[in-house]
């Protein structure tokens, strides 16, 4: 059986920063930002934005395109939750109309999250040929003002469609798999920020992926020497660089930057989404890679802090330019997409930041954001949501 990844489509926040001007006012090197990390832009939600309005806008973009037909479930993955019990995915099946037969769930395991969703529609899908699954991520990576993440943050969603007979990747099913308990990056209960040791997380990422690698190999996958593409979890493009010059040590191949280059576009504008930052760099591989990659094997590496992460590979179908062109995220959308954010100066920034929460927003706050989409505040303890017509 071919499943995969039928569509796919993002979105991203309504605000964005250039990291030169952050690099101006924190009176740092901008080629710290530019070359160190990798990163240009970093986008900023707006205060009536959150991780359900960026799924949301993600999906109807996709749900667009392919209808709802066959669809029975829905995954949200995110680690920038809105509720400790109910699924944000609830408010996700209602913004997006789904209908009432479908089952709704939220997935968590920091930025591997979005992976584990998809593992879980494959395994849906397999069972259930005739089924799709709807799966969103989305995340607003938000750091302690004045920490080191602070010039890796970033806002951004996808949503894609699992099913049996995939038009745009198919997900070959051996994987290589590793968890290991460690304190790199956490969010807990009473904090909106993230607490995260930096250069632990970096050896942290780099361990799991020759941990994941190596079982991918033992459960038969193809050598990495034989995979035409790398897209590696993106916190900033440094680290899949890294990451990249890593996997080609330990494996003896010795292919440098051209391989992982195409995919690190769109995050390097977009900054860290953290669950969906893989699959935008998928979208930005596809989108806006020279070659014809049909039918090549692409080695795919999912993270997520804590730690778990997954060795995979995707596998283009023919047609898939053509195919991203319709959910609007072939690279002149998505082009389109990040020129349409409104750039702040980091003064705006660093206000917004300030007043950033999961309740950000009150009645009182006049719209922001111009998306279809917005979080409009909180009543009797109900989070609301409005759809603009
Ligand atoms: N010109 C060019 N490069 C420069 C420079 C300049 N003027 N000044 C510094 N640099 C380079 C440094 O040499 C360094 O590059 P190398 O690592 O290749 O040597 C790079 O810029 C960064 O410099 P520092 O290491 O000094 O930066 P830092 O300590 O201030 O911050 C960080 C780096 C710790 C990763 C920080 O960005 C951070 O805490 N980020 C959040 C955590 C994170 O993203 N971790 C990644 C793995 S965990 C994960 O993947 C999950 C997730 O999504 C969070």
């Amino acid at each position: 059986m071919n499943i995969g990844i039928d569509a796919l489509a993002c979105a991203t926040s309504h605000y964005c920063l250039p990291l030169a001007d952050m690099a101006e006012a924190l009176d740092v090197p901008v080629g710290k930002y530019h070359v160190g990390l990798g990163q240009e832009h970093m986008s900023i939600p707006a205060l009536d934005e959150d991780a359900v309005t960026l799924g949301a806008q993600a999906g109807a973009r996709l749900l667009a395109a392919t209808g709802t037909a066959g669809i029975r479930t829905v995954i949200f993955a995110t680690e920038s939750g809105v509720d400790q019990s109910k699924s944000a995915g609830v408010f996700l099946h209602a913004l997006l109309e789904l209908p009432r037969h479908v089952r709704t769930v939220e997935m968590k395991e920091a930025c591997y999250g979005g992976t584990a969703a998809l593992q879980s529609a494959l395994g849906i899908v397999a069972r259930h040929p005739k089924e799709k699954v709807l799966v969103i991520a989305a995340d607003i990576a938000r750091y302690a003002a004045g920490g080191s993440g602070e010039p890796t943050q970033g806002a951004g969603a996808v949503a894609f469609l699992v099913s049996a007979e995939p038009r745009l990747l198919r997900i070959p099913a051996v994987s290589g798999v590793y968890t290991a308990d460690i304190n790199d990056f956490w969010r807990p209960n009473d904090s909106s920020t993230p607490l995260v040791d930096g250069h632990l997380s970096m050896d942290a990422y780099m361990d799991a992926l020759t941990g994941a690698y190596d079982d991918y190999l033992e459960q038969g996958g193809i050598p990495a020497a034989q995979l035409a593409r790398f897209v590696h979890h993106q916190p900033f493009g440094k680290m899949a660089r890294k990451a990249h010059a890593r996997l080609m040590a330990h494996t003896g191949d010795s292919r440098g930057d051209e391989v992982i280059e195409s995919g690190l576009a769109y995050g390097r504008q977009i900054g860290n989404s953290y669950t969906a930052a893989l699959y935008i760099g998928i979208l930005s591989l596809l989108g806006t890679d020279p070659a014809d990659l049909t039918d090549t094997a692409i080695g795919l590496f999912s993270y997520g802090s804590g730690a778990v992460a997954e060795f995979f590979t995707g596998i283009p179908v023919a047609g898939y330019r053509e195919r991203l062109r319709e959910t609007g995220a072939d690279a002149e959308g998505v082009a389109a997409l990040l020129a349409a954010r409104e750039t702040i100066d980091f003064p705006t920034y660093r206000v917004l930041h300030g007043s950033l929460r999961t309740d950000a927003a009150d009645f009182s706050t006049p719209p922001q954001t111009t998306a279809p989409f917005r979080f409009a505040g909180v009543s009797s303890g109900v989070r609301q949501y409005e759809v603009r017509s």
